[in-house]
């Protein structure tokens, strides 16, 4: 069984020492660099855009993982495949032509996830699992970081790991929001292969300790 994969979601960074925390992730036991991207439509909160991926990408040298809370996310999937981004997160409920997204997405030379919100059951992927390279699993209601962990996450995991196995998908199960120790074990349990983890890690008093034993 692969490793679970680390990810810390730098919205939880200082953005006065932006290098200082991408090189933190840098020089840590995580896989890759979580980038929230909010429009203040789909979200009720903005976050930041182009100028700080290309900020972040320039001192990054780990795998760029972007989840875009944005209505309408393919008008900026050039944009964000120019920017260096390995993974490029959508929005099921912001897709209106989501099998068109991921294509986009795919032969823009990035690899196509989907996130979905708490209330999104994963039965809706049934007919798309095949064609898509990550699901993101939303345990907070996107659009802030530091919200508590939403409990009936791990029954999600469990069936979206029945429907990826039944269907014969590669797609890799991504929690987050409110993951740290304290619900881990139970989500890699569940089926979970990367795990997303923001104020956990930068609010802690040693990040690099803190990853570490998200890793263990
Ligand atoms: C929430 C973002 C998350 C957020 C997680 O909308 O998608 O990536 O940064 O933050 P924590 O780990 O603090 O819940
Ligand atoms: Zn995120």
């Amino acid at each position: 069984m692969q490793k679970t994969k680390i990810a810390p979601s730098l919205l939880a960074a200082d953005f006065g020492n932006l290098q200082r925390d991408v090189e933190l992730v840098n020089n840590s036991d995580a896989d890759w660099h979580h980038i929230d991207v909010m429009d203040g439509v789909f979200v009720p909160n903005i976050s930041y855009g182009m100028p700080v991926v290309k900020a972040i990408q320039k001192h990054a040298t780990k795998p760029l993982d972007v989840h875009l809370m944005i209505v309408d996310p393919d008008r900026y999937i050039k944009e964000f495949a120019n920017l260096g981004a390995t993974y490029l997160t959508v929005h099921y409920e912001a897709c209106t032509h989501l099998h068109r997204t991921l294509q986009a997405i795919k032969v823009a030379g990035m690899k196509a996830g989907v996130a979905l919100n708490p209330h999104t059951p994963v039965q809706l992927l049934e007919n798309i699992i095949q064609d898509i390279d990550l699901v993101c699993v939303m345990s907070v209601n996107p659009g802030f970081g530091g919200q508590s962990f939403i409990a009936n996450t791990f029954d999600k995991v469990r069936a979206l790991k029945a429907l990826i196995t039944a269907r014969g998908s590669k797609a890799l199960i991504e929690i987050d929001g409110g993951v740290s120790t304290a619900n881990a074990k139970e989500l890699v349990a569940a089926g979970a292969d990367v795990l997303v983890a923001g104020s956990f890690v930068f609010k802690s008093t040693d990040p690099i300790a803190t990853i570490k034993s998200l890793k263990a």
